[in-house]
């Protein structure tokens, strides 16, 4: 059966996590493969609304595998806060159908802290707008090679001589150029112990588990997190999240061969959204932004930040289609464009005295070109229980024409409302 990687195609919250949901019905097991509880993955089935930080979006599946992989970064607070949440809704969270690879990074009291006083001491242009959950701090001790990993859970004499190490170094930072109180290994220990000591059980190899699912002909879910434009390397650096979150990861991040990534899907919200710091070319700051900020109800699932809004851009999608290679786009929150009477898309930018297709890539480009749109007819028909292409009135039809044209990518999926059954 062909395995799916599902990925964000703009600057995240594309609504990956309810497409990851619907998915997972047909899947053996969903794997999450870089990224950590920056992200916010919203699932709503029977009105019932769940938001997964780090456990994969399959959860809500009784008997699906989930499984957390090498590229991730943990929080062991977070987790243990999540399983509780879940298994009080009566979800089964043992160790039996959810695994953390003992590869995956830990991230430590240090490092949120870390990602708190380097926000902080940024002027404000120069803030990247992070979720302050340490997810930058962990990856650099990460390829430092300093990091603590799952597996020294489970070995407290290496866990508190990596905690001490690595505060040797922190604290003097902390002391001299951040100017607050250091940090005592003793209570950072003292602090992860008690999640570290639960986490234990749920510690495995999710390479082998992988491998497993293939031989026995089960369908394995890579589910993305964040979007193409936050990627470290490709997306608008400085203001990205650490991690890699191209499709080409999705290998590297679980520990398989990209040759088991076969199917992938594009999650492309049908207008553009981004939170936290950083050039959006299409944001619109009128009353059209504010609609859609309003009626997609666009605040961050992790943050509770109102997110900014504007038109879809063909560019960055663009861009997005070269890096990931989809073989289907996923259309979401469709449904949020109802009522508008004109819909523009970003079809080309302008930068340098050229019209471009694709970013430029100088740091910090992106705040410097003048997108060129086309404009559409918009429609006023409540699509939300459309459960078909014949179903759309004509105009949301020609604007999925259109988004598959300018991609050259077919639309496979189209999402018309948050809860799970919404959706053709
Ligand atoms: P993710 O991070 O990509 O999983 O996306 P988020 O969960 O952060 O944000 C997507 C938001 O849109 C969530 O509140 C979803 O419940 C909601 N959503 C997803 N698909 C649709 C849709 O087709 N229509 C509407 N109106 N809401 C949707
Ligand atoms: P999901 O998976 C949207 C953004 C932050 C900030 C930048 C760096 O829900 O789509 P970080 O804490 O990662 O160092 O922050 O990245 N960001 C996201 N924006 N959705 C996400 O995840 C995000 N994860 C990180 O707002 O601009
Ligand atoms: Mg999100």
């Amino acid at each position: 059966m062909s395995n799916i990687v599902v990925f964000g195609s703009q600057w995240g919250d594309e609504g990956k996590g309810k497409i990851v949901d619907m998915l997972a019905e047909k899947a053996a097991a969903i794997v999450r493969f870089q990224g950590g509880n920056n992200a916010g993955h919203t699932l709503v089935v029977g009105g019932d609304k769940c938001i997964l930080h780090l456990i994969p979006s399959g959860i809500l599946h009784p008997g699906k595998v989930c499984l957390i992989g090498n590229g991730v970064v943990l929080d062991p607070e977070v987790f243990c806060r999540e399983i509780d949440t879940l298994a009080a809704k009566g979800v089964d969270v043992t160790p039996r159908r959810l695994m953390i690879s003992k590869k995956t990074h830990v991230i430590m009291p240090y490092h949120r802290r870390m990602d708190g006083c380097r926000e902080a001491a940024r002027d404000a242009a120069g803030k990247i707008g992070t979720t302050g959950r340490g997810i930058g701090p962990c990856y650099e001790d990460k390829v430092a090679r300093v990091g603590v990993r799952a597996a020294d859970l489970a070995d407290f004499k290496l866990l508190q001589e990596k905690i001490a190490r690595a505060l040797e170094e922190k604290n003097v930072l902390f002391r001299h150029l951040f100017r607050c109180e250091p940090m005592d290994p003793a209570a950072v220990f003292e602090e992860i112990k008690p999640f570290a000591e639960r986490i234990r059980a749920y510690l495995g190899d999710v390479s082998t588990a992988i491998q497993k699912v293939k031989k026995s002909g089960g369908m394995v879910l890579f589910e993305g997190a964040q979007g193409t434009h936050l990627d470290i390397d490709h997306g608008t650096y400085p203001y990205v999240t650490s991690s890699s979150t191209v499709t080409g990861n999705a290998a590297s991040g679980s520990g398989c061969s990209p040759r088991e990534l076969t199917r992938i899907i594009a999650i492309v919200k049908a207008y553009t959204t981004r939170v936290g710091g950083g050039p959006f070319p299409s944001e619109l700051s009128d009353e059209v932004g504010d609609y859609l900020q309003s009626q997609g109800g666009e605040f961050g699932a992790t943050t509770g930040r109102k997110r900014r809004c504007g038109w879809l851009d063909a560019v960055v999608l663009r861009e997005s289609v070269r890096l990931n290679g989809p073989t289907e786009l996923a259309i979401t929150k469709l449904d949020v464009l109802s009522g508008l009477s004109e819909l523009k898309i970003c079809t080309r930018y302008r930068y340098g005295g050229e019209e471009v297709l694709y970013p430029p890539q100088e740091q910090n480009a992106l705040a410097h070109v003048e997108p060129i749109y086309e404009t559409l007819p918009g429609w006023n028909e409540d699509i939300t229980k459309a459960r078909g292409y014949d179903d759309l009135p004509e105009n949301a039809r020609a604007y999925l024409n259109r988004v598959e044209q300018l991609l050259g990518v077919p639309v496979g999926l189209v999402s018309v409302g948050p809860e799970r059954g919404q959706t053709f």
